[in-house]
């Protein structure tokens, strides 16, 4: 699920890169192109059709589930518990034994996570379901988030959202994510329920992380700053959001700031990632050249 995404697109390049048969969904032909070039079968249909995704996970040793997130709704949680039952069903139905779920670190807990609530009730469906075998990755923060804030630093000169600026969180780089599921989708070593935590090569606050950035892109004196939450949830519903995604995103970061999230488990070696976010700040300076804002 999600080829054309983020994460997804990593995890299908990895495996048609070791010559794995693959299966790739999404709602565009076009966006799933590049893989249907290399060999990838393609079914193009919405993941809120649960007999689209019966017919698509239909003998498929293992699958890579993951719930889209539409921010333009106008109750994200409901959304999600229905895109999350139509994949659910379509397990079921299908008879697959191997799921890798994308969740999140704060999934853990079912309130003061804004958009996570959502993945929190997708992880319990899914541990509802019998004689199938569940990993259910908890990633902390994407770095990639960064890249959203390129127009800004281009056009304002800082970074600035409502993070407090000095609070350290997990962040972490969306390749290690899909590196981690490629290799459970490979490997098939998970059996029964479990969590695997993802947080990153170590935490960091948003100073540093600005800090970090701009080094790399040659504004060293390029600031943080904070703004209040009615400014933050103005902006957000400005860039597109309904009012409910930016409540909760609101919500998720409060949560942060007051520690109420992120510090819930310690750094062990099983949920360190290996990239720093200097190496991925190395990623963000190609995109920030080539971006023409
Ligand atoms: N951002 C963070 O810091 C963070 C942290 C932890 C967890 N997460 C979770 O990570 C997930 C997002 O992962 P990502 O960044 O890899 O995804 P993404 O880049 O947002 O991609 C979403 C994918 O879902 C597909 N899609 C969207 N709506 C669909 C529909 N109705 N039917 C079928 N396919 C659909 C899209 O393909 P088409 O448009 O081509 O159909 C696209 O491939 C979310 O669940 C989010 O909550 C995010």
């Amino acid at each position: 699920m999600g080829a054309s995404g983020n994460i997804g697109s990593k995890i299908t390049k990895n495996l048609l890169d070791k010559g794995e048969k693959v299966r790739v969904l999404g709602r565009s032909k076009e966006r799933l192109q590049r893989f249907i070039d290399r060999g990838a079968d393609a079914l193009i249909g919405d993941a809120f059709e649960s007999s689209f995704l019966t017919n698509a996970f239909w003998d498929s040793k293992a699958i890579y589930g993951m719930t889209p997130r539409d921010n333009t709704v106008n109750n994200l949680r409901a959304c999600d518990n229905k895109i999350g039952e139509s994949i659910a069903n379509a397990i079921q139905v299908s008879g697959v034994k191997h799921i890798v779920n994308l969740s999140s670190l704060s999934a853990y807990r079912p309130d003061k996570t804004g958009p996570v609530k959502g993945l929190y009730d997708q992880e319990q469906r899914l541990n509802k379901l019998k004689d199938i075998n569940i990993i259910h990755l908890r990633p902390a923060y994407f770095m990639d988030n960064f890249l959203r804030y390129i127009d800004m630093i281009k056009n304002k000169g800082v970074i600035a959202t409502a993070f407090k600026g000095d609070i350290k969180f997990p962040m972490v780089f969306t390749k290690d994510i899909a590196d981690e599921a490629t290799g459970h989708l490979l490997k098939l070593d998970f059996s029964g329920k479990v969590v695997k935590e993802l947080r990153g090569e170590r935490d960091l606050s948003f100073n540093e992380a600005t800090s970090i950035i701009g080094e790399r892109i040659g504004k060293p004196n390029l600031k943080y700053v904070q703004l209040s939450y009615e400014d933050a949830e103005k902006g957000l519903t400005a860039a597109g959001m309904s009012t409910d995604v930016s409540r909760l995103m609101l919500e998720l970061i409060k949560s942060t700031n007051e520690g109420i999230i992120g510090r819930h488990s310690p750094r062990t070696k099983d949920n360190i990632t290996p990239t720093s976010f200097e190496e991925f700040a190395d990623q963000f300076v190609k995109v920030y050249m080539q971006s023409t804002n």
